[in-house]
């Protein structure tokens, strides 16, 4: 920093008011055009110019050119430029303080073109290194800059040079900041888009596994239900017509007996009747046992529909009943079953999978009532607002609202890893949910569960 001996007492109070204006300026633009007018008042010059290096090695280039009434100077030319560069390359003060006396070449082009009377220019510091220069000059006024006013503009200068290379800091900063939120708003964007497509394609790979799952567990089924329906059916039917050979070879006996007078109550005969009373049960539950298999060959084979095409106009009752034949070893003799069958049109569906949904409710349904506990199963069916209802309810153990929202999730099960697989309920919802309808689940931990699926009507159905 240069000396400011020969600064009067009144200047350098001046100074430091005008050093607390402008150093409380940030903005670059504004804090020049505050120190020219500034130095121009203070120096009663008529025009000024700063100068400044862009960085480090860059020619001065004009930032700001302002007359004293504060007014931009149209034409920025109209100065000494060889006082400037003397200024430039020495990094000394320079004063010119009477052009008018100057003799012949001492006086520059330009001096004389544009009538200059008096000239002084300073350079800028920063941190001791030449960063631009005040130029202040004069033209018609008969005030000629003195020796005293370059100590002052150099006193002025260095606290310039010091609010200038802050406002340039703060301003680099700014930028800074400014490119930092925009980056990392542009990094956020990016993330959240990038999140996006990571949930998206876990979504489209969990369906995919969910119905890869589901065409498995079906085919395997289907094709499991089928073989047994076709392994038993045909030791099914000679046992029927032996059945029937057995109940009329009998009935021929018994005829003969009845007919005969040779045994006639001898106790032999009493034997033989007893025999035959006992026979005669036997056959009774034997067809009886057959006709529950014919039940269960056929509940299979509907509930397989391995030979029809894939979408079919059924009655879902059908498909229920099915379900319930099929599960009977599961709730015989301990859950009382009540239709409630409403009107339902005939429904086009892919069977086999409806039927799944039938079976993965009841099943689940079985499941929840505990041995030992008077079981109910209540299924409803009704057409309400152009849509089939039918729910499934049970009086079991119920679902607790912790478990409640996440039943539906593809492994969620609570019965044990290698009792319940947990897709039961998640394959239900995906069927459903490709028949256009909903699946729904109101429960209450204690009191028994509601499983109600909604299957929009179709047009011309009935
Ligand atoms: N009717 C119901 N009553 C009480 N809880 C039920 C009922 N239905 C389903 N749940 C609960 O929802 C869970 C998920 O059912 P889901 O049918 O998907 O799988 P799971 O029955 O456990 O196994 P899987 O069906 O493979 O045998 C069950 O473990 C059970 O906790
Ligand atoms: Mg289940």
């Amino acid at each position: 920093m240069k000396s400011t001996g020969n600064i009067t007492p009144l200047r350098l109070l001046t100074l430091y008011e005008v050093s607390r204006k402008i150093n409380s300026q940030l903005n670059l633009a504004r804090l020049l055009n505050e120190i020219m007018d500034q130095a121009i008042v203070l120096l009663h010059a008529e025009k000024g110019l700063i100068l400044l290096r862009d960085e480090p090695g860059a020619e001065l280039a004009v930032r700001v050119a302002r007359a004293m009434d504060k007014q931009a100077v149209g034409d920025a030319a109209s100065i000494s430029r060889s006082v400037i560069d003397k200024v430039e390359k020495s990094d000394e003060p320079v004063l010119i303080q009477k052009i008018p006396d100057l003799q012949g070449a001492e006086a520059s082009k330009s001096m004389v073109m544009y009538k200059l009377k008096s000239i002084i220019c300073v350079p800028l510091h920063s941190k001791e290194e030449l960063i631009g220069a005040i130029y202040l000059d004069t033209t018609q006024s008969e005030r000629f800059f003195k020796e005293e006013d370059v100590a002052f503009l150099e006193a002025f200068a260095n606290l310039a040079g010091i609010a200038i290379a802050n406002a340039r800091t703060y301003q680099e900063i700014e930028h800074l900041n400014a490119n930092l939120e925009q980056k990392v708003a542009e990094r956020t964007a990016e993330l959240h888009l990038k999140n996006q497509e990571l949930i998206e394609a876990y979504q489209k790979l969990r369906d995919a596994q969910l119905q890869l799952i589901r065409q498995e567990k079906m085919a395997s089924l289907g094709q499991l239900a089928a073989g047994v329906a076709h392994e038993i059916n045909n030791p099914l039917g000679s046992l029927h017509s032996n059945m029937d050979m057995f109940t009329r070879g009998f009935e021929k006996v018994k005829t003969a007996l009845d007919d005969s007078d040779a045994l006639s109550h001898s106790a032999s005969e009493q034997k033989l009747r007893q025999t035959l009373d006992m026979l005669q049960q036997l056959s009774t539950t034997s067809q009886a046992a057959c006709q529950r298999i014919s039940e269960v060959v056929k509940a299979l084979r509907n509930f397989a529909r391995l030979d029809e095409e894939e979408f079919k106009a059924v009655n879902l009752h059908e498909g229920i009943d099915n379900s319930l034949v099929l599960l009977e070893p599961k709730y015989r003799e301990r859950i009382r079953v009540i239709k409630e069958y409403g009107n339902l049109p005939s429904y086009r569906c892919q069977a086999a999978q409806i039927n799944q949904v039938f079976m993965n409710l009841i099943a689940n349904a079985c499941e929840a009532i505990p041995q030992g506990k008077e079981g109910r199963i209540h299924i409803k069916t009704a057409v309400e607002n152009d849509t089939i209802c039918i729910a499934i309810g049970d009086n079991g153990v119920g679902i607790t609202a912790e478990n409640l929202p996440r039943i539906f999730d593809p492994g969620f099960t609570t019965k044990g890893v290698k009792v319940g697989t947990g897709l039961g309920l998640s394959i239900c919802y995906q069927i459903v949910q490709d028949h256009g309808g909903v699946i729904q689940a109101n429960s209450e931990a204690g009191q028994g569960s509601v499983f109600t699926i909604r299957l929009p009507l179709q047009e011309g159905s009935g």
